[in-house]
């Protein structure tokens, strides 16, 4: 009997039995049944191999809705930035809601928001395109124009999702900043993408309080507007917790009053198929977070057959719940795009998972019935650490797929997760992707692959992935390198806002004529892909990107820092965690109390950049590990944070470095 079939599985699910279940190489295939009636088979990679640009032109016809058709399917003779379908144009609003409408659909239910104090509303599709059309209608109302950029601060509500439908509506890109993030680092995203409007809330519930965000809001807009060219004419506010805001008459407009005073109907701008559709912030290796550029068709196209074929969804029966924040890419492309367009039925939360309780997610997938779930591993591994009588409580059948993103999933916790929470029955699939990418890229197809633990497999059909060595040729079987794309993909960035050259040298100079994604992995035996993690200097923080170079220069300038470095150390539960190793000024290096200067610290870099960035760790050091060039060696600095023996530590400048450190760190860290 393999380890993982369950004593519980509902009735009519087969447990299907995992290969070699007791080794570590365990395969677990998909049912027959669910073989059966999934939406990919097989015989999908054969289609997109004979031909993967008319594989995804006809993807593009299947999936989008087309207000002129396209002629045209790829022009990569501006490489690297690529353009697709360039002569067709639609309306993405459109497409994620007012033909699911048109063809009779207009009472399927689109969203069921629970927010964290436990309200709920029920949006249909002819309700969301109601709401979409009249927010359309204010932005217009408000000068927004097609191209004029519109930056979106909202906690996980209805109104993040109608928000964003509605630029899209009016051809306007919007660029969502995460609502944990702070005013500092709003400021520089609005000002870099040269913001007309932001949409904003009075706060927004987490961990049983009202958290303010119009406040960041204001003095993110504060300090821009003392210089001449502030970008902003106006800020509209949703009312969400009713907490008081400050007000700035002329420039501020409530939401509510707006919205309800506009005309339901809203004929949405046509666009051209690389019309910009949003930017997204990410980090880099530089203090600068990146703006990633989208535009329309291409992107549709790959967020739609990706969250057909990889989520296997049914419009008509299923529930659907991805529980990213719209503010990160999986919540464009698999909470508001990708399933709005194949017209799903989905849940979004606004909350934690242990508010007011540690089993809040598994009510709600009780609650609604939900039957394909899409999370990240930091969240996998913190409900196991809670226990697994907690899920325990709740009836998980409905449950019949699992997803998971944002890092590799470590073996246990892929087993754990498809024994407590998907009944020891359910396919997972494990997707490989980035904001850059758009979309998922590499994952099982959850009715073909005999699905490996740990490993995202194989490329989908129509994407062309491989590892590579340092010359950038691939590698063989059961060898490691670097993870590159060797072909353009439909949803790939066009660019980094404003910056080509940075692009052109972030993604495309590495290897000629092949992306790089910065990543490190190997292939298996059998070919099969496994992520090793970030091989530059960005950390990976419970699926959350974060550059070691903006922590650190965020740190450098605290008046009492005198130098920085930042590594990601492996954490059980978020995958890496930021440890910091700080030089004090000599001024303030006499009386410092370590534990004072963790705190002190902390605070800083959480109102600078936002609270996911805080360091778990910050160690007060009288060196930093150098190259004989001054390149900090970070590698024999993840040793210390890891409590490993340190390595190899002879291209060190000053090979006592690692004794003093050593001998200043006597005392355990503080966590
Ligand atoms: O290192 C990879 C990791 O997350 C990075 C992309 O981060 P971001 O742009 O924030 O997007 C996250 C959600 C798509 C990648 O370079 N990553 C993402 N998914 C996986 C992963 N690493 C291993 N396995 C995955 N499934």
């Amino acid at each position: 009997m393999p380890q993982d079939t369950p004593s519980t599985a509902p009735e009519g699910r087969e447990a299907p039995e995992a290969h070699e279940a007791a080794d570590e190489n365990a395969t677990f295939p998909p049912s027959a049944a669910f073989a059966a009636q999934a939406n990919a088979q097989a015989d999908l990679y054969d289609q997109a191999a004979a031909d993967p640009t008319a594989f995804w032109a006809e993807q593009a016809r299947k999936h989008v809705t087309w207000k002129t058709p396209f002629t045209e399917t790829l022009d990569w003779s501006g490489a690297p930035v690529a353009r697709w379908f360039a002569d067709g144009t639609l309306n993405a609003a459109y497409n994620a809601v007012d033909r699911h409408v048109v063809a009779g659909n207009g009472d399927r239910v689109a969203l069921h928001f629970e927010g964290e104090p436990g309200d709920t509303r029920t949006v249909t599709y002819a309700e969301l395109q109601r709401e979409v059309s009249r927010a359309a209608n204010v932005l217009s109302s408000l000068g927004v124009e097609a191209g004029d950029r519109v930056v979106i601060y909202l906690p996980m509500i209805v109104e993040a999702v109608v928000a964003m439908l509605a630029c899209a509506r009016v051809g306007a890109p919007h660029s969502v900043v995460f609502g944990g993030f702070s005013a500092d680092a709003l400021r520089s995203r609005i000002a870099d993408a040269e913001a007309k409007v932001v949409i904003t809330a009075d706060g927004g519930y987490r961990r049983g309080s009202a958290a303010a965000l119009k406040p960041a809001v204001d003095a993110a807009l504060e300090t821009l507007d003392g210089g001449p060219e502030s970008p902003v004419q106006h800020v509209l506010v949703v009312r969400r917790t009713g907490q008081d805001v400050a007000w700035t008459p002329g420039r501020d407009v409530w939401w509510h009053e707006a919205v309800e005073a506009a005309d339901v109907q809203h004929e949405p701008v046509w666009v051209e198929a690389e019309h910009p559709l949003f930017i997204l912030y990410t980090s880099g290796t530089t203090g600068k977070p990146k703006g990633i550029l989208h535009t329309t068709g291409g992107y549709l196209t790959q967020a739609a057959y990706t969250h057909h074929n990889v989520f296997d969804l049914k419009p008509e029966t299923d529930v659907y719940w991805c529980t990213a924040d719209v503010g990160w890419v999986t919540g464009h492309t698999y909470v508001v795009y990708g399933p709005l367009l194949n017209g799903a039925t989905q849940v979004i939360y606004e909350g934690t998972p242990d508010t007011p309780h540690q089993g809040r997610w598994w009510e709600l997938v009780e609650k609604y019935k939900v039957s394909i779930l899409y999370t990240a591993p930091t969240a996998i591994r913190t409900c196991m650490k809670w226990g697994e009588e907690i899920p325990g409580r709740f009836d998980l059948s409905s449950l019949r797929l699992l997803g998971s993103v944002g890092e590799s999933i470590n073996p246990e916790a892929w087993k754990w997760y498809r024994r407590v929470i998907g009944s020891g029955v359910t396919p997972i699939v494990d997707t490989w992707w980035q904001t850059e990418t758009g979309a998922i890229m590499i994952s099982p197809l959850p009715g073909v692959t005999d699905a490996k633990p740990g490993s995202a497999q194989r490329p989908l059909p129509g994407i062309a992935a491989d590892v590579v060595d340092d010359a950038g040729q691939p590698v063989g079987h059961g060898e490691g390198g670097y993870l590159v794309v060797t072909e353009p993909w439909p949803a790939m960035l066009r660019g980094i806002w404003g910056d080509l050259e940075r692009f052109k040298d972030t993604y495309w100079s590495r290897f000629k004529n092949v992306y790089f994604a910065g990543d490190g992995a190997k292939k298996d035996d059998d070919g099969d892909i496994w992520l090793l993690g970030r091989v530059d200097d960005v950390m990976n923080v419970s699926g959350h990107r974060l550059s070691t170079t903006e922590i650190e220069s965020s740190l450098v300038a605290h008046e009492i820092v005198a130098e920085a470095a930042v590594v990601g150390a492996s954490d059980e539960t978020t995958g890496q965690a930021v440890v910091a190793f700080v030089i004090l000024r000599s001024e303030f290096a006499a009386d410092a109390v370590q534990a004072d200067v963790q705190e002190l610290l902390r605070a800083h870099v959480a109102k600078q950049i936002g609270p996911i960035a805080k360091p778990r760790t910050i160690l007060v050091v009288p060196e930093l590990p150098k190259t004989r060039s001054g390149k900090i060696m970070r590698r024999l600095l993840r040793d210390v944070a890891e409590h490993r023996t340190v390595g190899d530590a002879t291209t060190l400048a000053d090979s006592s470095v690692m004794d003093l450190i050593a001998s200043g760190l006597a005392t355990p860290a503080p966590k």
